[in-house]
């Protein structure tokens, strides 16, 4: 088991320094002198090129009015490039307290302190919930043990990686940003497994929705009494937006709409007089 956790780690470490060793840039300051492979935490310190960032950044679709987090954030290369392109609210978490002050007079230099900020501290502590774009460029293992945190956090959060997976999550996107490297996001679904009671179907009063969700995937059923459940398969949820086919007899309806306020509201087949509510057992609206 130690072994096998060894191996991989000298195995992304080998990921990570080939990945790093084809850039020529100098970094550091004059008053600190950092190598490649620095020694971090849980990860050595490899960066992220300038132009894999804006990639990054890119696929994100980060926007003026975000608020983005890198975790392990190294020399601050992915926030300053983000509040210079963006102009964008721009937070690092770093481990390492050289890297954390390298960064700030690296920001400083780029005329950025304004939008951007580091902390030093442990990715596993710390809070980065206000996040509305996260980047990553830690290890598959790493991405996976915070996969529990990101899930829980906004509906819509674009998370970013440079080059390493999620485990057991599918990427809503991936984009190659340089021969054999990627860069991949996933979009933090709404929860929406489980029992809703439904209104507004064309042929019935009210029907209860029942959907098994994984991630930002779904599959359900409409149960309405004294009829024969619908069942519904590749549900699709994209933040707080939700669709997803059914058939009815010869009659085949979309549902497209979104979570509001705790409630799913959307209209079938584009049409809004066809208005469909559906709200958590309990919490049924008149
Ligand atoms: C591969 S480097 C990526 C640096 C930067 N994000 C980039 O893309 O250029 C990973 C960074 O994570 C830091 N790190 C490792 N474990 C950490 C932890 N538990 N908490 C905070 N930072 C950590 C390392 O010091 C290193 O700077």
């Amino acid at each position: 088991m130690l072994i096998n956790r060894l191996f991989t780690i000298c195995l992304i470490g080998f990921v990570l320094a080939s990945i790093g060793a084809c850039s020529s840039t100098n970094y550091g300051d004059d008053q600190f002198q950092l190598r490649m492979a620095t020694h971090g935490k849980d990860i050595m310190w490899i960066p992220t090129k300038v132009e894999t960032t804006h990639e990054m950044l890119t696929l994100a679709g980060v926007k003026s009015t975000d608020i983005l987090y890198d975790l392990g954030s190294g020399d601050g290369v992915i926030p300053i490039e983000a509040a210079k392109l963006y102009g964008v609210r721009a937070y690092g978490i770093e481990y390492n307290p050289d890297l954390v002050a390298l960064s700030i007079r690296n920001a400083q230099r780029a005329k950025v302190q304004n939008l951007v900020s580091f902390k030093q501290g442990d990715i596993f502590v710390e809070d980065f919930s206000q996040a509305t774009v996260l980047t990553l460029f830690l290890g598959e293992s790493l991405n996976t043990r915070l996969m529990p945190t990101i899930l829980k956090m906004k509906p819509g959060t674009r998370v970013v990686s440079n080059t390493f997976r999620i485990e057991s999550w599918i990427p809503d996107r991936e984009i190659k940003t340089r021969p054999g490297e990627m860069a991949y996001l996933w979009i933090v679904p709404a929860t929406i497994d489980g029992p809703w009671v439904m209104s507004g179907l064309p042929k019935g009063d009210k029907a209860n929705l029942v959907i098994r969700q994984k991630k930002q995937f779904f599959d359900g059923s409409i149960n309405t009494i004294n009829r024969r459940a619908i069942y519904f398969e590749d549900g699709r949820i994209t933040g707080n937006q939700i669709e997803f086919e059914f058939k009815d007899g010869a009659s085949s309806y979309t549902f497209k709409g979104q979570i509001s306020a705790g409630q799913l509201i959307g209209i079938l087949n584009n049409d809004p007089k066809l208005q469909i509510v559906a709200n958590r057992p309990g919490k049924v609206s008149q």
